[in-house]
């Protein structure tokens, strides 16, 4: 069932009142809950494919835990509901499972909410971010559905994670011309120019994998713009060059700005 607005309305409040101490941070908070509210007002995601067989059962707790539950239990039951799109395990087909074998490539573990809570800092309607290993592109969805601006770009190994991350663009309502999709190898794919770069290590920094890295680093070093790095499990720290600085780390997210 998808409440009517003004039942939204109410569990707004209600969310501003009890998710302090989950997410203390005013904006975050704020942006955290819009990301509760878009997701209560949205039907079930197309599940073409049967990639959601979960989705009805744990909206159904997440509304549960707004009548009856604590911060803690209402934001573990959204994390979940997040988690089930996201997808744990992207689909591959056989070249795609080489590729990434190959490279030494990690599976489609989902980078959490915090670098999407975080990127609202940086993202301005002229930005255009990307995501390197982008899964079925959710973590750059829902950053364009919060902070709409000019492109993103997702780059991901697997053809029908992209296929489905397609089916989720649609479903969120983002126009077409907002997100660019390119499946690839990241190791030998062209690295986008970009104001806001995410990536959660889509392969490791050896053999064919640090060739990524170098790549990238030296692509950022290069670029006239001030690229701000958000690295889930960060392995890009040894590649930059001294012209970029950590402003914030928790031992999962690693963010970095240019100096210069
Ligand atoms: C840890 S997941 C991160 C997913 C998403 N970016 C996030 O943060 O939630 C890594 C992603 O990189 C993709 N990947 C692995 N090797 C790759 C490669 N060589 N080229 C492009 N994507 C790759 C995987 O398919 C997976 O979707």
């Amino acid at each position: 069932m998808v409440p009517f607005p003004a039942m939204i309305r109410e569990i707004e409040e209600r969310l501003r009142a009890v998710l302090v101490d989950v997410c203390p941070e005013p904006d975050q908070r704020r942006r955290l809950i819009r990301l509760m509210t878009l997701f209560i007002g949205l039907p079930s995601p197309p599940n073409e494919g049967g990639h959601f067989p979960q989705y009805d059962d744990l909206k159904e707790r997440f509304l549960g835990s707004l009548v009856h539950g604590d911060s803690e239990l209402i934001d573990e039951c959204f994390l979940d509901l997040y988690a089930h799109v996201h997808m744990h395990e992207a689909p591959y087909t056989t070249d795609e499972r080489r590729s990434v074998d190959r490279s030494g490539g990690y599976w489609c573990h989902a980078g959490g909410l915090s670098p999407i809570l975080k990127a609202g800092d940086w993202i301005t309607p002229d930005s255009v971010s990307a995501d390197l290993g982008a899964g079925n592109g959710l973590q750059g969805l829902l950053m364009q559905k919060l902070y709409p601006h000019a492109r993103c770009v997702q780059v991901e190994i697997s053809s029908e994670a992209v296929a489905i991350g397609r089916r989720l663009q649609g479903w969120l309502g983002i126009p077409e011309v907002a997100v660019e999709w390119v499946v690839a190898d990241v190791v030998d794919a062209p690295i986008p120019d970009v104001d806001l770069l995410y990536l959660y290590r889509p392969v490791r920094p050896e053999g064919r994998g640090r060739l990524f890295y170098q790549r990238l680093a030296a692509g950022l070093a290069r670029s006239t713009r001030r690229t701000v790095i958000f690295s889930i499990a960060d392995c890009l720290r040894d590649f930059l060059s001294n012209r970029f600085e950590v402003f914030y780390s928790d031992g999962h997210l690693t963010c970095f700005r240019k100096t210069s």
